[in-house]
């Protein structure tokens, strides 16, 4: 329990103390320009474990609420075009709706995020078995997946917008081989981006494929349902899936299909032809490891526009379709099916399967590393 406090402090302290150097004239600068800051407060418990709530703020007037039970982004409230803020995210405004085993809202996801088919693969020789927690399959990382934890929260810097949490699963968590260190950073710069960076080092061969399930509505009011949302995907192929969502295998072409959206598209015009609606990966153009933009979605009752870029090849489009109400956001509004969008960054579902598939195996030495930079701005 003691780690975790630490860091408050330090939180705590950092808001309200000035480097010694302070007189030291480009600190100053950098702090006035940045005008950038982190503070705490308390959230509750988990798993007995003291759970906080961060703010981070910058120089726009963006503020991105985070906790570190399941290193979960709980709001981003922004600009509209008329200057009224309010957040983009849906998801509940209380930890105790993300104890109720919310769909993933806002979360870290892992070991693997997505759908590993028949909840098992076989690695070196060896056959792991994982639990299966979406019929026969397992689905992000398992029944108690890094949505799930509470994760170590470290504030560097409080005059700087970034928040570091760690976790450490141990070998044999949910199944999977291999003590596997995490860490992600959450920044929020004063260009209106949230990056979010992911570490991670192991001691054994072992699947990884993390992500952020945040839900997106960025007309600010999960009322106004994202099939009016506009989407562009960077992305000439799809993974196609069987009927419990598993990749076929096959790299599928997106030209003449409901999943063409090389050019923005509005998200309920050909939704109707896609069976349970989107929820599926697609192959972004021109992966070589790098960060660059793969997707934009826009909203034209706010004027707003998310710029999604990453390092990762795939992206997972789902269009809320499990939503069904039972979840309400801190302004009272139930969230509904397509009340909200996720667009996960990721390596593609199955891959430990699909031997075809860029692979997401790490190995003991090296390193885990990705980026997702989420960026929004008005039209
Ligand atoms: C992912 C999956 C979906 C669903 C949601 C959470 O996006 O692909 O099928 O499980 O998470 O409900």
């Amino acid at each position: 329990m003691k780690k975790h406090l630490l860091p408050f402090i330090a939180v705590t302290l950092g808001m309200i103390s000035c480097n010694d150097d302070a007189s030291n004239k480009s600190t100053v600068d950098t702090i006035a320009k940045t005008a950038a800051a982190v503070s705490a407060k308390n959230w509750g418990t988990a798993d007995e474990q003291p759970v906080k709530l961060f703010t981070l703020s910058n120089s726009k007037g963006d503020t991105v609420t985070i906790t570190n039970y399941g290193a979960t982004l709980v709001s981003w409230s922004s600009a509209d075009r008329n200057g009224n803020h309010s957040s983009v995210l849906a998801g509940p405004a209380a930890l105790d709706g993300f104890l109720q085993k919310p769909p993933y809202f806002g979360a870290i996801i892992g070991r693997y995020g997505n759908r590993i088919g028949k909840a098992g693969f076989t690695l070196g020789g060896t056959k792991y078995t994982l639990p299966a927690n979406d019929g026969p399959n397992t689905l992000h990382g398992g029944v108690k997946g890094f949505d799930k934890v509470v994760w170590t929260a470290e504030v560097p810097d409080s005059n700087h917008a970034e928040i570091r949490f760690s976790y450490m699963s141990p070998d044999g968590d949910q199944g999977f081989p291999g003590k596997l260190s995490v860490i992600v950073i959450y920044t929020l710069t004063n260009d209106n981006e949230v990056k979010i960076r992911y570490e991670a080092t192991t001691d054994k061969p072992t699947p990884v494929n993390l992500t952020n399930h945040a839900y997106f509505n960025l007309s600010g009011n999960a009322d106004n349902l994202i099939l009016t949302h506009q989407l562009m995907v960077d992305a000439e192929r799809y993974t196609p899936v069987d009927a419990q969502l598993i990749p076929t295998g096959q790299l599928a072409p997106v030209q003449s299909t409901p999943f063409d959206f090389r050019k923005a598209e509005t998200i309920g015009a050909r939704i109707a032809q896609v069976n349970g609606g989107y929820d599926h990966n697609w192959v972004l153009n021109k992966w070589d490891g790098k960060l660059r933009k793969i997707a934009e979605l826009t909203d034209s009752i706010s004027g707003r526009l998310l710029e999604v870029s990453t390092t990762e090849p795939g992206i997972q489009f789902y269009s809320g379709n499990f939503l069904d109400g039972k979840f309400i956001t801190a302004d009272g509004k139930a969230i509904n099916k397509h009340s909200a969008l996720c667009l996960e960054t990721q390596h593609f579902p199955d891959s430990p399967n699909k031997p075809a598939f860029p692979s997401t195996i790490l190995e003991p030495g090296q390193t885990y590393r990705s980026e997702t930079v989420y960026r929004l701005s008005v039209k």
